[in-house]
């Protein structure tokens, strides 16, 4: 009986602004959805991005342990780049979580300017350290920036916090001791 009722004049119109309203409100959605798997996209970019990166890290870190005098500051160093190793970890994990594969080695492009070729090539530690600070600016950049992403999910923002101040610590560290060692 209701839908015979439908079937008058005036429900038929009512009918139609339903059905307009409903399209209206499902373009939107599919908008906002296409909106929200771009962000998703972009985070997971951005994720991949940084164990590349934390991988590039690890590669210098092996080559200025080897090519230091400074024995305090290779000990340094190598704890420095196990930091970096469970860097790979725990945003690899991040990645999983999102469905895809992290990468398992540094990017071809090596987003760090004094990476293993050029350390390789650098003697002195002061040289060395200052090219390790410069890398850790970069380090210290891309998190910072990953911080910023959209549509972080609150475990994943908890983990690049951490891996953030992780490479503050990194640099601060060099840094000084780059400048106790001038003064010393
Ligand atoms: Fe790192
Ligand atoms: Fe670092």
């Amino acid at each position: 009986m209701a839908r015979r009722r439908l079937r008058t004049r005036t429900g038929g119109q009512h009918h139609e602004l339903a059905h307009r309203l409903l399209k209206s409100f499902w373009q939107f959605r599919s908008q906002d959805h296409k909106e929200k798997h771009m962000s998703d996209k972009a985070v997971i970019k951005a994720l991949k991005e940084l164990v590349a990166l934390d991988y590039d890290a690890i590669e210098a870190y092996d080559a200025a342990i080897d090519r230091l005098d400074d024995k305090e500051a290779a000990k340094k160093l190598e704890s420095f780049k196990q930091d970096h190793v469970r860097h790979t970890a725990n945003i690899g994990d991040l990645v999983r979580k999102r469905g895809e594969t992290p990468p398992d080695g540094p990017d071809f492009k090596r987003i760090l300017t004094k990476g293993k070729v050029v350390l390789a090539d650098l003697i002195g530690d002061k040289t060395i350290l200052m090219a390790m600070s410069a890398n850790e600016k970069i380090t210290n950049v891309a998190y910072d920036k990953a911080r910023g992403l959209d549509d972080l999910q609150p475990n994943e923002l908890s983990v690049i916090n951490a891996n953030y101040a992780d490479e503050q610590r990194h640099k601060a560290w060099i840094d000084q001791h780059i400048k106790d060692k001038a003064t010393a």
